[in-house]
């Protein structure tokens, strides 16, 4: 499902918190920030516990993806992919095009799985490192 910030942050905060804060040690300063309040927001579920989200904003049509967070013992399972595939398809519907996001290096193969394609030179955000991956 996909909800407004208001609607999602209760289940999207604890989850983005235990992942990019507990696990990756990203600030927690830097983890919520002004977009989450003008983004759309994936929410998946594993046996009714929601355990994974992603958000979607845009400018000008064109959108980013962000904030892919599946927590540890449910990965593997198809719950990423189901983030993933929900925001597509919303900018499908909304005519966003290009899409978006940088992706952790070692996410990258997940990404290629959906046809995103690595763009231009490793950076690091949060002392991790990311590349531009586009769709479209
Ligand atoms: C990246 C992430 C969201 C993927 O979620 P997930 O629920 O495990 O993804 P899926 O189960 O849908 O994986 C689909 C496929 O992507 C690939 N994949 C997923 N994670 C991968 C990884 N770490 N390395 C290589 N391939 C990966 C696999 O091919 C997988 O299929 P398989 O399990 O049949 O081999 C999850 O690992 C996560 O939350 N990681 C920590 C946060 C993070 O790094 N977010 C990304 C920021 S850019």
């Amino acid at each position: 499902m996909i909800r407004a910030w208001r609607e999602a942050a209760a289940l999207a905060t604890p989850i983005r918190h235990a992942v990019f804060v507990v696990e990756q040690h990203v600030p927690v300063a830097l983890e919520l920030d002004e977009l989450d309040s003008s983004a759309w927001h994936a929410l998946a579920y594993l046996n009714g516990v929601c355990v994974g989200t992603a958000r979607l904003f845009s400018t000008n049509n064109v959108a980013h993806i962000g904030r892919m967070a599946v927590l540890a013992p449910c990965r593997r399972q198809g719950v990423g992919s189901a983030l993933l595939s929900t925001l597509l398809q919303y900018a499908q519907n909304h005519g966003l095009s290009p899409i978006y996001l940088n992706a952790q290096i070692a996410a990258i193969p997940f990404y290629a799985k959906f046809n995103f394609i690595p763009e231009a030179a490793i950076f690091y955000d949060a002392g991790i490192p990311h590349r531009t991956m586009r769709l479209g």
